[in-house]
């Protein structure tokens, strides 16, 4: 198993079905891979598909992907920069072994940096 996450380039690597769950979002869902691997994927909700924070684009690997189901569709319909690809990082579970690359939108990271604590300049 690979899966990049876009921007920030990081590839991790694991055998297929041997992750621990570490408790957020669906099992093997790419939330749950980022938090395997101390990846930040934010998700409010605690990856119950009550928010839209998770949201990333799937760039290479969707085939392997376990259909979205409604509550999925309903709720991604309210994410804001929506493509064909989007799909909720805590509801997407990874069903076959292979390459995955996933993009964290670019809102989610400029949230990110701004929910970091500022370190100014004499502070
Ligand atoms: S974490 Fe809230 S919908 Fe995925």
């Amino acid at each position: 198993m690979r899966v990049t996450f876009l921007p920030e380039g990081r590839t991790v690597e694991f055998e297929f079905d041997s992750m621990p769950y570490q408790g957020h979002g669906e099992p093997m869902s790419l939330l749950d891979v980022a938090q395997n691997f101390n990846i930040f994927l934010d998700h409010a909700c605690g990856g119950v598909c009550a928010c839209t924070t998770c949201h990333l684009h799937v760039k290479e690997g969707a085939a392997g992907l376990g259909e979205p189901e409604d509550k999925e569709l309903d709720r991604l319909e309210t994410a804001a920069g929506i493509e064909l690809n989007s799909r909720l990082g805590c509801q997407a579970v990874i069903e076959k072994p292979g390459a995955y690359v996933v993009e964290i939108p670019k809102w989610n990271r400029n949230y990110v940096q701004e929910g970091k604590p500022a370190h100014g300049p004499g502070s």
